[in-house]
């Protein structure tokens, strides 16, 4: 079974989360979800507008997600890569090269992102309402 991991914050869940879920998932069979928690949107000056614990039972009912765990630190991944035998580490290309020093213990791909859509964009265009 080939175990595919990636990393978000998926506040106000939109569908280019729903697009990388579904990419993420096409590259193997079995998708575990890291979900930031509040705490390191904190540590990364970072304000959601829903809760984590929201954002993770919205990411938990996405069809492609089999597992969803919270991302508390940015270092974090090797273990996560190690304790759940991830073969796959995917992020949008907007990581491009970040993520490069996951390529010792499991294969590393950027994928695209959707074009138009972001949460900082949706925040930005709900201000103007
Ligand atoms: N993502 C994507 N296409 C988009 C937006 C996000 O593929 N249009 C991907 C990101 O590359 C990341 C994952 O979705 O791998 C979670 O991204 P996240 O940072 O939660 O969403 P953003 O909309 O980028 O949020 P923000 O504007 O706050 O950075």
């Amino acid at each position: 079974m080939k175990k595919v991991i990636t990393y978000g914050t998926f506040d106000l869940f939109h569908i280019g989360h729903l697009n990388i879920l579904k990419r993420a998932k096409e590259l193997g069979d079995y998708l575990v979800v890291a979900v930031s928690s509040d705490s390191f949107n904190a540590i990364k000056g970072k304000k959601c507008a829903i809760p984590d614990y929201e954002r993770m039972a919205i990411v938990e009912a996405i069809k492609y997600v089999d597992e969803v765990i919270p991302e508390n630190s940015w270092d974090q991944k090797i273990n996560d890569v190690k304790d759940h035998d991830i073969d796959i580490f995917v992020m949008g290309d907007d990581w491009t090269g970040k993520f490069d020093y996951l390529k010792e213990y499991c294969e590393v791909v950027y994928l695209p992102r959707t074009e138009g859509i972001s949460t900082t964009k949706l925040k930005e265009d709900l201000k103007l309402k």
